[in-house]
Protein backbone atom coordinates (compact mmCIF):
# COMPACT_ATOMS: atom_id res chain seq x y z
CA UNK A 1 0.00 0.00 0.00
CA UNK A 2 1.33 3.47 -0.79
CA UNK A 3 1.20 6.25 1.20
CA UNK A 4 1.14 10.01 -0.08
CA UNK A 5 0.93 12.89 2.80
CA UNK A 6 0.52 16.04 1.56
CA UNK A 7 0.94 19.61 3.17
CA UNK A 8 -2.56 20.27 2.68
CA UNK A 9 -6.04 19.08 1.29
CA UNK A 10 -5.50 21.60 -1.57
CA UNK A 11 -2.55 19.40 -2.72
CA UNK A 12 -3.98 15.99 -1.36
CA UNK A 13 -7.07 16.78 -4.10
CA UNK A 14 -4.29 17.75 -6.32
CA UNK A 15 -2.81 14.62 -6.63
CA UNK A 16 -6.01 12.44 -6.82
CA UNK A 17 -7.30 14.10 -9.39
CA UNK A 18 -3.70 13.58 -11.21
CA UNK A 19 -4.63 9.92 -11.13
CA UNK A 20 -8.08 10.25 -12.22
CA UNK A 21 -6.78 12.18 -15.30
CA UNK A 22 -3.87 9.67 -15.79
CA UNK A 23 -6.71 7.04 -16.29
CA UNK A 24 -8.69 9.36 -18.29
CA UNK A 25 -5.81 9.55 -20.79
CA UNK A 26 -4.52 6.12 -21.05
CA UNK A 27 -7.87 4.34 -21.40
CA UNK A 28 -10.25 3.97 -24.59
CA UNK A 29 -12.79 3.70 -22.21
CA UNK A 30 -11.93 4.43 -18.81
CA UNK A 31 -14.45 3.48 -15.72
CA UNK A 32 -14.23 5.44 -12.37
CA UNK A 33 -15.43 4.56 -9.75
CA UNK A 34 -16.73 7.93 -7.61
CA UNK A 35 -17.25 9.18 -4.09
CA UNK A 36 -19.48 11.27 -2.67
CA UNK A 37 -19.15 13.41 0.90
CA UNK A 38 -17.41 16.29 1.97
CA UNK A 39 -13.68 14.27 0.96
CA UNK A 40 -13.92 14.50 -2.94
CA UNK A 41 -15.28 17.96 -3.70
CA UNK A 42 -11.87 19.27 -3.96
CA UNK A 43 -10.73 16.26 -6.43
CA UNK A 44 -13.76 16.79 -8.82
CA UNK A 45 -12.98 20.87 -8.38
CA UNK A 46 -9.96 20.00 -10.07
CA UNK A 47 -11.10 17.73 -12.49
CA UNK A 48 -13.74 20.41 -13.65
CA UNK A 49 -10.61 22.93 -14.00
CA UNK A 50 -8.67 20.48 -16.24
CA UNK A 51 -11.75 19.80 -18.08
CA UNK A 52 -12.43 23.54 -18.48
CA UNK A 53 -8.81 24.40 -19.74
CA UNK A 54 -9.78 21.43 -22.06
CA UNK A 55 -6.80 19.04 -20.83
CA UNK A 56 -9.63 16.23 -20.22
CA UNK A 57 -12.26 14.75 -21.67
CA UNK A 58 -15.21 12.37 -20.09
CA UNK A 59 -16.51 11.92 -23.11
CA UNK A 60 -15.26 8.30 -23.56
CA UNK A 61 -15.62 7.40 -19.41
CA UNK A 62 -18.01 5.36 -17.48
CA UNK A 63 -18.67 6.14 -13.79
CA UNK A 64 -20.42 3.93 -11.13
CA UNK A 65 -20.55 5.88 -7.95
CA UNK A 66 -20.65 3.79 -4.25
CA UNK A 67 -23.52 4.33 -2.77
CA UNK A 68 -27.17 6.15 -2.82
CA UNK A 69 -29.55 6.61 0.43
CA UNK A 70 -32.58 3.98 0.44
CA UNK A 71 -35.95 6.13 -0.54
CA UNK A 72 -33.81 9.37 -2.21
CA UNK A 73 -33.75 9.42 -5.74
CA UNK A 74 -32.28 11.52 -8.74
CA UNK A 75 -34.46 14.84 -7.56
CA UNK A 76 -34.01 14.51 -4.24
CA UNK A 77 -31.44 17.57 -2.59
CA UNK A 78 -29.52 15.29 -0.14
CA UNK A 79 -29.59 12.39 -2.55
CA UNK A 80 -26.01 11.69 -4.74
CA UNK A 81 -27.22 11.90 -7.55
CA UNK A 82 -27.93 15.80 -7.07
CA UNK A 83 -24.47 15.85 -5.29
CA UNK A 84 -22.41 14.23 -8.63
CA UNK A 85 -24.19 16.77 -10.58
CA UNK A 86 -23.81 19.59 -8.75
CA UNK A 87 -20.39 18.33 -8.09
CA UNK A 88 -19.22 17.44 -11.12
CA UNK A 89 -21.58 16.09 -13.78
CA UNK A 90 -23.18 19.26 -15.07
CA UNK A 91 -19.89 20.94 -15.67
CA UNK A 92 -17.48 18.46 -18.18
CA UNK A 93 -18.89 16.50 -20.62
CA UNK A 94 -19.91 13.22 -19.54
CA UNK A 95 -22.51 11.18 -21.82
CA UNK A 96 -25.57 10.89 -19.08
CA UNK A 97 -26.23 7.57 -20.62
CA UNK A 98 -22.98 6.34 -18.85
CA UNK A 99 -23.02 7.77 -15.43
CA UNK A 100 -24.61 5.28 -12.83
CA UNK A 101 -25.40 5.94 -9.53
CA UNK A 102 -27.55 3.17 -7.57
CA UNK A 103 -31.13 4.24 -7.68
CA UNK A 104 -32.49 4.58 -3.61
CA UNK A 105 -35.94 4.73 -5.26
CA UNK A 106 -36.35 1.94 -7.11
CA UNK A 107 -39.52 -0.41 -6.90
CA UNK A 108 -37.46 -3.08 -5.99
CA UNK A 109 -34.43 -2.32 -4.37
CA UNK A 110 -33.28 -5.42 -3.72
CA UNK A 111 -33.72 -5.98 -7.60
CA UNK A 112 -31.81 -2.59 -8.25
CA UNK A 113 -28.80 -3.67 -6.49
CA UNK A 114 -28.53 -6.77 -8.32
CA UNK A 115 -29.05 -4.67 -11.66
CA UNK A 116 -25.84 -2.39 -10.27
CA UNK A 117 -23.85 -5.47 -9.51
CA UNK A 118 -24.96 -6.92 -12.88
CA UNK A 119 -23.66 -3.49 -14.48
CA UNK A 120 -20.38 -3.15 -12.95
CA UNK A 121 -19.58 -6.47 -13.76
CA UNK A 122 -20.91 -5.77 -18.00
CA UNK A 123 -18.40 -3.02 -17.56
CA UNK A 124 -15.33 -5.26 -16.65
CA UNK A 125 -14.85 -3.69 -13.32
CA UNK A 126 -13.76 -0.30 -12.34
CA UNK A 127 -10.21 1.37 -13.19
CA UNK A 128 -10.06 3.43 -10.46
CA UNK A 129 -11.83 3.97 -7.35
CA UNK A 130 -12.04 7.02 -5.12
CA UNK A 131 -12.72 6.23 -1.49
CA UNK A 132 -13.12 8.22 1.81
CA UNK A 133 -13.48 6.92 4.99
CA UNK A 134 -15.93 6.74 7.53
CA UNK A 135 -15.22 7.68 11.39
CA UNK A 136 -16.00 4.09 11.50
CA UNK A 137 -13.88 2.78 8.89
CA UNK A 138 -16.42 2.35 6.75
CA UNK A 139 -15.89 2.51 3.16
CA UNK A 140 -18.82 3.61 0.65
CA UNK A 141 -21.55 2.50 3.02
CA UNK A 142 -19.99 -0.95 3.95
CA UNK A 143 -20.42 -0.73 7.69
CA UNK A 144 -18.70 -2.57 10.23
CA UNK A 145 -19.92 -5.75 10.58
CA UNK A 146 -19.47 -9.44 11.42
CA UNK A 147 -18.77 -9.87 7.60
CA UNK A 148 -17.92 -8.47 4.55
CA UNK A 149 -20.76 -8.27 2.09
CA UNK A 150 -19.23 -8.97 -1.98
CA UNK A 151 -22.12 -7.50 -3.77
CA UNK A 152 -24.48 -4.20 -4.30
CA UNK A 153 -26.56 -4.49 -1.13
CA UNK A 154 -28.61 -2.96 1.26
CA UNK A 155 -27.44 -1.90 4.42
CA UNK A 156 -28.58 -0.54 7.87
CA UNK A 157 -26.30 2.57 8.36
CA UNK A 158 -24.32 2.88 11.54
CA UNK A 159 -25.82 5.39 14.08
CA UNK A 160 -22.14 7.06 13.85
CA UNK A 161 -22.31 7.92 10.17
CA UNK A 162 -25.78 8.78 10.07
CA UNK A 163 -24.48 11.39 12.76
CA UNK A 164 -21.76 12.56 10.65
CA UNK A 165 -23.64 13.07 7.88
CA UNK A 166 -26.41 14.81 9.64
CA UNK A 167 -24.88 17.65 8.47
CA UNK A 168 -26.12 17.41 5.03
CA UNK A 169 -29.37 17.72 6.43
CA UNK A 170 -31.54 20.05 8.06
CA UNK A 171 -31.78 17.23 10.93
CA UNK A 172 -30.21 14.62 11.88
CA UNK A 173 -34.31 12.82 12.07
CA UNK A 174 -33.96 13.16 8.33
CA UNK A 175 -30.83 10.92 7.50
CA UNK A 176 -32.31 7.81 6.12
CA UNK A 177 -31.70 4.83 8.05
CA UNK A 178 -30.88 2.47 4.99
CA UNK A 179 -28.93 2.93 1.85
CA UNK A 180 -27.61 0.60 -0.95
CA UNK A 181 -23.81 0.20 -1.31
CA UNK A 182 -21.38 -0.99 -3.63
CA UNK A 183 -19.98 -4.82 -1.93
CA UNK A 184 -16.91 -5.09 -0.66
CA UNK A 185 -15.69 -7.29 -3.55
CA UNK A 186 -17.07 -4.73 -6.02
CA UNK A 187 -14.45 -2.72 -4.97
CA UNK A 188 -11.89 -5.10 -4.30
CA UNK A 189 -12.22 -5.73 -8.04
CA UNK A 190 -10.93 -2.25 -8.81
CA UNK A 191 -7.79 -2.28 -10.99
CA UNK A 192 -6.68 0.45 -8.86
CA UNK A 193 -8.08 2.22 -5.65
CA UNK A 194 -7.43 5.63 -3.73
CA UNK A 195 -8.35 6.75 -0.67
CA UNK A 196 -8.62 9.84 0.16
CA UNK A 197 -8.38 11.49 4.04
CA UNK A 198 -8.42 15.21 5.05
CA UNK A 199 -8.41 16.67 8.37
CA UNK A 200 -8.02 16.20 11.56
CA UNK A 201 -10.95 14.24 12.47
CA UNK A 202 -9.68 11.31 10.23
CA UNK A 203 -6.64 11.30 12.39
CA UNK A 204 -7.72 8.68 14.61
CA UNK A 205 -9.69 6.82 12.12
CA UNK A 206 -6.54 6.47 9.67
CA UNK A 207 -3.97 5.82 12.62
CA UNK A 208 -6.87 2.33 13.22
CA UNK A 209 -6.21 1.63 10.05
CA UNK A 210 -3.03 2.01 8.89
CA UNK A 211 -1.44 0.59 12.21
CA UNK A 212 -2.37 -3.10 11.74
CA UNK A 213 -1.95 -5.68 8.28
CA UNK A 214 -5.09 -7.45 10.03
CA UNK A 215 -8.68 -7.81 7.81
CA UNK A 216 -11.44 -7.33 9.99
CA UNK A 217 -15.22 -6.52 8.98
CA UNK A 218 -15.09 -4.61 12.09
CA UNK A 219 -12.67 -2.28 10.45
CA UNK A 220 -14.48 -2.32 6.93
CA UNK A 221 -11.25 -0.09 5.11
CA UNK A 222 -9.06 -2.61 6.46
CA UNK A 223 -10.08 -5.14 3.89
CA UNK A 224 -7.51 -3.04 1.81
CA UNK A 225 -4.41 -4.49 3.26
CA UNK A 226 -5.25 -7.35 0.56
CA UNK A 227 -5.54 -5.18 -2.55
CA UNK A 228 -2.55 -5.20 -4.61
CA UNK A 229 -3.02 -1.49 -5.78
CA UNK A 230 -3.76 0.77 -2.86
CA UNK A 231 -2.54 4.42 -2.80
CA UNK A 232 -3.34 6.07 0.46
CA UNK A 233 -3.71 9.49 0.40
CA UNK A 234 -4.24 12.11 3.62
CA UNK A 235 -3.27 15.95 4.42
CA UNK A 236 -0.65 16.61 7.29
CA UNK A 237 -4.34 16.50 9.47
CA UNK A 238 -5.05 13.30 8.73
CA UNK A 239 -1.77 11.62 9.18
CA UNK A 240 -1.17 13.30 12.33
CA UNK A 241 -0.69 9.94 14.37
CA UNK A 242 -0.05 8.17 11.41
CA UNK A 243 4.31 6.66 11.85
CA UNK A 244 5.51 5.53 8.84
CA UNK A 245 6.65 1.46 9.24
CA UNK A 246 5.31 1.44 13.28
CA UNK A 247 2.48 -1.56 13.20
CA UNK A 248 0.34 -1.21 16.40
CA UNK A 249 -1.51 -4.06 18.11
CA UNK A 250 -5.41 -4.13 16.88
CA UNK A 251 -7.61 -3.68 19.58
CA UNK A 252 -10.95 -5.43 20.09
P1 LIG B 1 -16.83 12.50 4.20
O1 LIG B 1 -17.36 11.02 4.25
O2 LIG B 1 -16.07 12.63 2.93
O3 LIG B 1 -18.07 13.36 4.20
O4 LIG B 1 -15.96 12.69 5.42
C1 LIG B 1 -16.45 9.99 4.02
C2 LIG B 1 -17.18 8.67 4.11
O5 LIG B 1 -18.13 8.58 4.91
O6 LIG B 1 -16.81 7.74 3.41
Amino acid sequence: MEVIITKDRSEASQYVAEMFMNVLALKDRPVLGLATGGTPKGVYGRLIDAYTRGEITFHHALSFNLDEYLGLGKDDEQGYARYMKENLFQFVDFKSENTHIPNGKAPDPEKECARYSDLIHAQGGIDIQLLGIGDNGHIGFNEPAKTFKRHTHIVELDEKTREANARFFDKKDDVPFKAITMGIGEIMQSRRIVLLALGEHKAEIMERFLGTEDIDPELPASILHAHQHVTVVMDEAAAKNYRKGEKHEATD
